[in-house]
This record gives structure tokens, C-alpha cells and sequence, in this order.
């Protein structure tokens, strides 16, 4: 962030400049190193420890954000741990109602589909916090809900008949509305948090609520359906995973692991069988309801996109066209339609977040795209900057006017610590000295198959890229790479480890040429046992990880690392967790960033632990950095109390909500500090 980026005071009736825009303001015009120099450190950014309030030096110093908490052990239990001093309080678990149309969320699984349209969603992912009035305890928390837990879902898991086809409407209706976003405004009372039911932000985002669609892929010959002749609607966001925000105010959702919902059983087109749209059935079986007497609006058979008639207006064959994006949604206007930006490209996108913005500058966002040997891309928009567009009410239009027309690259990892963006477009040089447009008809169809242009141009196959966060110090890139065990012939120089079960978290910095960076890994994941080869970083007890996936910057410039692990070198020793670590002090005796290792591994800190059976994903402040929220997915047998830290009995068993976890320190000061 910068000074010119959303300032959530700006409903605030007080003046308190936050400290971070105090900081960013002095940080917002400092340049990073050219692409191939190494890592501009902080040191050599930013002057050092904040003097006097009386001081007049027109230079202001840059803090040390120091973490003050012990690295705490892992745990394996139906609880979470916090360091000591901190207290952790369940909100908005799955199936809170929003408002008086639900029915209180039923420990028997009977909720209905209307309940659950009306509801927190399942399997809590990404997430943001907006405050209001610059509130930072009063605010719209914004959370996505990547996928469903169907045991837990119904009261004896889906009905199926002889065939094993889905027999039960409500069901399936209560699932699809169970995926998607909820828009929810939380409050602290009496130092409590809770939801604030029938509040007017209050909304769900389903997966089949209707939604625009703008950028390359708006064109009627790409959308059209029996639903939306004119292909300027599609319905649905599926399997938000990571989330974004922007400079200006709105919430972004990632549609990631969207393929398996859809089935065409005839014959793929390239973009379909690149990505991977399944040939016999979908995740959940929803298109088994398809053509029963009371389906509205194809509202089953819209997820079976074999062509079957004679053109789009007789079947859905372009219904997953419309999905793969990043989703802008407006939280602060209830009237706002959620728009799918599609010039950021089509794939699993995991997360997206935006570089650091400078007025006069292109606004630059980052995506990955979570599957083995799939990429890392970058999209920069036409427009430069303008700092007013941080405080316009017309927040969607503001998006429009960034996120609709730009560049996407896919970026190629070289030796030596240099990358190159590589353009995806219709001029782009291929691989074997082509151009896309020998492939491509048009921008369009290069964005409906974005991962097969990428492959045309060379892009470094990766470890699954997961999150990226953006250093609010010096503006670099961090993106985690969760592991990739079928890498069992070729490494590459980002991705160096055979059957890399532990993951790592590779680094990059822009240069003054927007096709060049700089690049590092800043931590390998590891048990502390491994072999030294494997344990590049010299991880010890208290910081031991794996999987590295959710990651984000707070305002201050500690990076929060969450794990999503199922690699038995940490399952044995413990949950997923989350820990914290201030990369940008962290130098080498040149100034420039260094990476962990066994010299400086004591400052990365476990700080949290999710229960057995759970993901930590999700990462939200409050503006004062007094309330950090988490969200626990997929837990087994938990939440057993609103104190999240309570262990579940050994003798009972509860069916699992995910749940928002916000944690704070007793005393009311700074999270991690
Ligand atoms: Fe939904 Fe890649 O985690
Ligand atoms: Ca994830
Ligand atoms: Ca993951």
C-alpha cells in the first residue's frame, strides 16, 4: 500500500493518520533495485528508528517492527493455540444466519437451502476486513467459502439413488448456496465480537447468484446461453479460494479449482481440456437434477456444458466460460453487482493482489494459479495511477477503470536471480519464434486459455503457486509454492527441490523494465530433521512448516505464513499453523534482503495452531492492528466453544463449522508486536 491507496479512515470523523500511511507516504517514492541487482533491503530503503515527536528533519524514520512474542510448539488438538497473552474468539462460523429469513444454523445438519442462501457459507478461505467510519470495531468482514464438506453439510451426508445420482433438490440447491462469498458486518461490544444479523450490507454472493461479466471474455459469442442471450450475465462464483482487495475499496474473490464442477462429455475444446473440465461427471453431482420437473431456470443443467444442440442457445456448452476470473464485489453498496474481471486472466487463480501503487504508475496485480508445474502471472493496467481514485464513491467504476484494460504476463524464472514477464498477447513471441496470434484468433481466446498461451511462451512451471503478499516496506513480492511431489525428474532454478513435499516461498522485486525483475526464495519449508539439502533454510522446532499457503502483509510489515499440510515429515509433530516473520529486516552485511537461514531462522515465529483436521487460511486487521482475523477450514471436531482455544471433550463430537478466529492480545495492544 501506499498513501494514495483506499484509506479505510476516510468514513473516519477523526484525523489520526494511521501510522502506516505516515510511513508509506515516506517510503511511496523510493525506487527498488534494477532487475538483476539482488533484493533492495529495507536498510537501504528507509532511515532508521523513529525520533523525537518534536523532531522537525524533514526526513521521517522508518520504525522496527520487532516481533514480541515466543515462537509457541506445535499442537494436535480440537483447539487452537495462541502465545500466551493472547485470547482467541470463534465468529461467524458456517451457517451463522445474516438475517431473520434463516433459520438459527441446527447442530442435526436440517437447514434448508433457504437458510443457507441466507447464511454463512461453508469452509471459510480468503478474507478482508473494511471497516467503517474507520471503525476498528465496526465493520464488513468479507469472506469467501471455497468448497463444501457434504458429510457435514446434510444430516446423513448426499442422497443418492441405486445409481448413485443425486435425488434430493433441496440438497443440492443448499450446497451450491453454501459456495460463494458472504458480505457480513461484525461489531464489538463489551470487547465481544459478533455478527450484526439483518444488518443492510449483509449478503451473500452464491453459487448462483447472477453476476456481471467485463473485459476481453464479454463478448456474447463466448456467453451466450439459454439464461443470457445476450451473454452479458453469468451465474455463480465457485471455489473462492484466496481474496485480494483493492487500492480503491472493493473485495476481490479468486475462482480456483472451478473445473471439476462443470462435465463435457463430448468433445473438449483447447481451453477446456487444457484446464481440465472433467469427461464422465462434476465435484458434487449437481447436474444429476438436470431436466427435473421443478429445476428453474436450468439451474442443474447449466453444469453439463456438452454441446448438444445446434447452437449456444439450445445448451450451455459456453456456461464455464464464465468462470475462472477474479471477482470484483463492492461491500459498502448492497446494491452492487459482483463483476468478473476477466482481462486478469482465466486458470485456478489462488489470490490476487496488487504491487505497490506510486501515482503516475500502472496498478499492478499478481495471481497464481494453484496446480502443479502452473504459473505465476501479472497484469498491469493501461492507466496510470491516480490518487483520487482511492476516495471516489463509484468504487465498481474505479474498477472498471483499472482492472478492464492492461497487459497480462506469466513470468519465466532464469538463473542468476533474473525473471522475465512474458506478454500474453496476440504479438507475443512463442517459444519457437511464432506469435500467439498463429494460435489465438483474438485477446479473448488468448484469456480463455491463458495457462495453454503461457505454455506457448515458455513460463516456468512452478510448485503450485498459492498467495501472494506485498511488502508495504519496499514493495516486494512474495508468493508461497505450496509443494509439488510429482516433481520427480526436473527442477528448475524456482523450483529446485525434487518431490518438494514441504513447499517453499519464492521472492521477487520489479525493476525500472516492467518485463524484468528480480527474484529469490526467501524460506524453504522443512521439518527440522530433514536432510540438509531438504532443510536449505536450518528450520528448528518452534518454526518447522510445510505447505505454506495463505500469506499477507499487515500494515506494519510483518508477513503472516499459513500452512495447508499434508506432508507426514509435519502432520506428526503438528496442525496447521501460522506464523510471522518481518522480511524486510532481515539483510545481509550488503544491505540487501536476505533469505531464512540457519543464522536469522529464529525470527520466524510460530504464532498460531489450528485444530486436527484443519486448514489456517485467511488473514484480516483491524486498521488499529489490535484485532487480527483468521479463518479455521475444514476442521474436524471443533468448534466446541466460542473460546477457540477450548479443547473439545474427547468424548463428544460436534459437527465441524468452519469459523472466523479473531485473535487479540489481553492486554488490547498490537497483534504480534
Ligand atoms: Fe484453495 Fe490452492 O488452495
Ligand atoms: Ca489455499
Ligand atoms: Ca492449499
Amino acid at each position: 500500500m501506499s498513501k494514495d491507496t483506499f484509506d479505510p479512515t476516510k468514513y473516519n470523523n477523526s484525523n489520526n493518520e494511521p501510522f502506516a500511511a505516515v510511513m508509506e507516504r515516506e517510503l511511496s517514492r523510493r525506487s527498488v533495485l534494477r532487475a538483476g541487482m539482488g533484493m533492495a533491503a529495507v536498510g537501504m530503503l528507509s532511515t532508521v528508528g523513529l525520533t523525537g515527536c518534536n523532531s522537525t528533519d524533514s526526513v521521517v524514520e522508518t520504525p522496527k517492527t520487532k516481533l514480541g512474542f515466543d515462537s509457541i510448539a506445535g499442537a494436535k488438538l480440537d483447539a487452537v493455540a495462541v502465545p500466551k497473552g493472547y485470547s482467541a474468539q470463534v465468529l461467524a462460523p458456517w451457517g451463522t444466519p445474516l438475517n431473520d429469513l434463516a433459520r438459527e444454523w441446527q447442530a442435526d445438519g436440517s437447514n434448508t437451502a433457504l437458510d443457507q442462501a441466507n447464511s454463512l457459507g461453508m469452509h471459510h478461505d480468503g478474507m478482508h476486513y473494511f471497516p467503517l467510519n474507520g471503525s476498528s470495531t465496526d465493520g464488513l468482514l468479507c469472506i469467501n467459502h471455497e468448497y463444501i464438506d457434504q458429510s457435514a453439510l446434510h444430516p446423513a451426508g448426499p442422497t443418492k439413488d441405486g445409481n448413485s445420482l443425486r435425488t434430493i433438490l433441496d440438497e443440492v440447491r443448499k450446497e451450491i448456496n453454501a459456495h460463494g462469498v458472504t458480505v457480513v458486518r461484525i461489531k464489538q461490544t463489551n470487547g465481544i465480537w459478533d455478527v450484526v444479523k439483518n444488518d443492510s450490507h449483509n449478503r451473500r454472493f452464491t453459487g448462483a447468484t447472477t453476476m456481471d461479466i467485463s473485459g476481453p471474455v464479454a463478448d456474447q459469442t463466448l456467453l451466450e446461453t439459454p439464461f443470457s442471450p445476450n451473454g452479458d450475465k453469468v451465474r455463480g462464483t465457485l471455489n473462492n479460494c484466496g481474496n485480494g482487495y483493492t487500492p480503491w475499496g472493493t473485495y476481490l474473490t479468486c475462482e480456483e479449482n472451478w473445473p471439476g464442477y462443470f462435465v463435457n462429455t463430448g468433445t473438449q475444446t483447447a481451453d477446456q481440456s487444457r484446464i481440465g473440465i472433467d469427461d464422465k461427471n462434476t465435484r458434487y453431482g449437481w447436474d444429476d437434477l438436470a431436466g427435473n420437473a421443478a429445476e428453474i431456470n436450468d439451474e442443474f443443467k447449466r453444469f453439463d456444458i456438452t454441446v448438444k444442440g445446434s447452437s449456444a442457445a439450445d445448451d450451455y456448452r459456453n456456461e464455464a466460460n464464465g468462470h475462472g476470473y477474479i471477482v470484483e464485489i463492492d461491500p459498502y453498496d448492497n446494491q452492487s453487482s459482483a463483476i468478473k474481471r476477466t482481462a486478469l486472466g482465466r486458470f485456478r487463480h489462488e489470490g490476487c493482489v496488487f504491487g505497490q501503487v506510486v501515482e503516475g504508475k500502472p496498478i499492478v496485480f499478481y495471481s497464481g494459479h494453484d496446480s502443479r508445474f502452473e504459473y505465476i502471472y501479472k497484469f498491469v493496467s493501461d492507466v496510470n495511477w491516480h490518487a483520487g481514485d482511492a476516495s471516489r464513491d463509484d468504487r465498481l467504476a474505479v474498477g472498471a477503470k483499472y482492472m478492464d484494460q492492461g497487459t497480462l504476463y506469466v513470468a519465466r524464472f532464469d538463473d542468476n536471480g533474473v525473471g522475465v514477464w512474458l506478454p500474453l498477447t496476440m504479438t507475443a513471441v512463442t517459444k519457437d519464434q511464432g506469435v500467439l496470434a498463429d494460435h489465438f484468433t483474438n485477446q479473448a481466446s488468448i484469456i480463455l486459455n491463458t495457462a495453454g498461451a503461457a505454455d506457448l511462451v515458455g513460463a516456468t512451471p512452478m510448485d503450485r503457486p498459492e498467495w501472494a503478499a506485498v511488502d508495504p516496506v519496499n514493495g516486494a513480492v512474495y508468493m508461497t509454492l505450496t509443494n509439488n511431489t510429482k516433481r520427480t525428474t526436473e527442477t528448475n532454478p524456482a523450483n529446485p527441490r525434487l518431490n518438494n513435499s514441504t513447499g517453499h516461498i519464492i521472492r521477487w522485486q520489479e525493476g525500472d523494465n516492467a518485463e524484468l525483475f528480480s527474484w529469490d526464495i526467501f524460506v524453504f519449508g522443512a521439518a527440522e530433521d530433514a536432510a540438509p539439502d531438504v532443510n536449505i533454510s536450518g528450520l528448528a522446532e518452534l518454526n518447522q512448516f510445510a505447505s505454506p499457503d495463505g500469506l499477507a502483509f499487515d500494515a506494519r510489515g510483518i508477513m503472516w505464513m499459513q500452512t495447508d499440510n499434508g506432508a507426514p515429515e509435519l502432520t506428526e509433530y503438528t496442525n496447521d499453523q501460522m506464523l510471522a516473520v518481518v522480511p524486510s529486516q532481515l539483510t545481509t552485511d550488503n544491505g540487501e534482503l536476505d533469505t531464512i537461514n540457519s543464522g536469522n531462522q529464529t525470527e520466524l515465529k510460530r504464532f498460531f495452531v489450528g485444530p486436527n483436521g484443519a486448514e489456517v487460511t485467511g488473514l484480516a486487521f483491524s486498521p488499529a492492528q489490535t484485532d487480527l482475523f483468521l479463518n479455521v477450514q475444514h476442521p474436524a471436531n471443533w468448534p466446541y466453544s466460542s473460546d477457540a482455544t477450548m479443547d473439545t471433550p474427547s468424548n463428544k463430537t460436534v459437527r465441524p463449522r468452519a469459523a472466523t478466529v479473531i485473535i487479540r492480545k489481553n492486554d488490547g495492544g498490537e497483534v504480534g508486536v
